[in-house]
């Protein structure tokens, strides 16, 4: 944690559930928020096509919707794609951006996030850049070098003015229940610190820095307890309202 941040615990719901299952999942989130309210800022992240209804059935309560993607256009002839304009008409306030499922299955490159970054920002979301390395580049002892790489590559100039939040999320940590150790997790936190110091200066001090890959119930404590570690962006765990909130009271 870093001192005097609210952290963030953040579900990216991938490509899962039907409409029902996300009335469902979001009902169960948002009254278990309102309940027991966490020491944290809550988001979930369903796909574009459920961001709407979420958005509608969260509205008025302590919990954000976000998107996992947006196009780097504000408008225009981009058949299947979908504007940052749109998503915060729908109601998101955030978006993932940059996620490695996205790099890998789209070759997303650090311009493109770039890119994509602005478009948020232009359009009032908040976007969550998402930085990591694969396990053969943490095998090659490259993983500060790559993420230092992705951190230069993918921040526009007004990031930090618009509250953005970085996700370090190790490749080969998704969805494995692999994860990094803490001092392996605290070294890159503290990297990414000192990058976004360098470029942003003060502002970059308490800019959150949320930790992704294999966050579950009986880890995030110790995860979130770490030095500049400001929340998690929770994948699988996140599909359980249970387990998210239990990651949630972790914090
Ligand atoms: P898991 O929590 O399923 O490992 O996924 C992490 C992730 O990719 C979140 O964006």
């Amino acid at each position: 944690m870093t001192p005097n941040v609210r952290p963030l615990i953040a579900g990216n719901w991938k490509m899962h559930g039907s409409l029902a299952e996300a009335a469902a999942l979001s009902g169960a989130v948002a009254s278990g928020a309102a309940s027991a309210p966490p020491a944290a800022d809550l988001l979930v992240c369903p796909t574009f096509l459920h961001v709407a209804s979420v958005a509608a059935a969260m509205k008025g309560g302590a919990v954000a919707v976000g998107a996992q993607d947006c196009h780097a256009n504000a408008k225009g002839a981009h058949t299947g794609d979908i504007s940052a304009a749109m998503l915060a008409d729908a109601g998101a306030t955030f978006v993932i951006l940059g996620h490695s499922e996205r790099r890998a299955d789209h070759g997303e490159t650090d311009a493109v996030v770039k890119a994509k970054t602005e478009a948020a920002i232009g359009a009032g979301l908040t976007p969550i850049v998402c930085v990591g390395e694969t396990e053969a580049e943490r095998r090659g002892g490259q993983a500060e070098s790559v993420v230092a790489g992705q951190l230069a590559g993918s921040l526009p100039e007004g990031f930090a003015a618009a509250g953005g939040v970085i996700a370090y999320e190790p490749v080969w940590a998704i969805g494995t229940g692999l994860v990094p150790s803490e001092a392996d997790i605290a070294a890159i936190h503290g990297m990414i610190r000192e990058k976004l110091v360098a470029a942003f200066g003060e502002a970059g001090k308490t800019l959150r820095v949320l930790y992704g890959g294999s966050v579950k119930p009986n880890n995030a404590k110790a995860i979130l307890a770490l030095p500049n570690v400001d929340g998690a962006l929770v994948g699988g765990a996140s599909l359980k309202a249970e387990d998210f909130l239990a990651i949630a009271a972790a914090a």
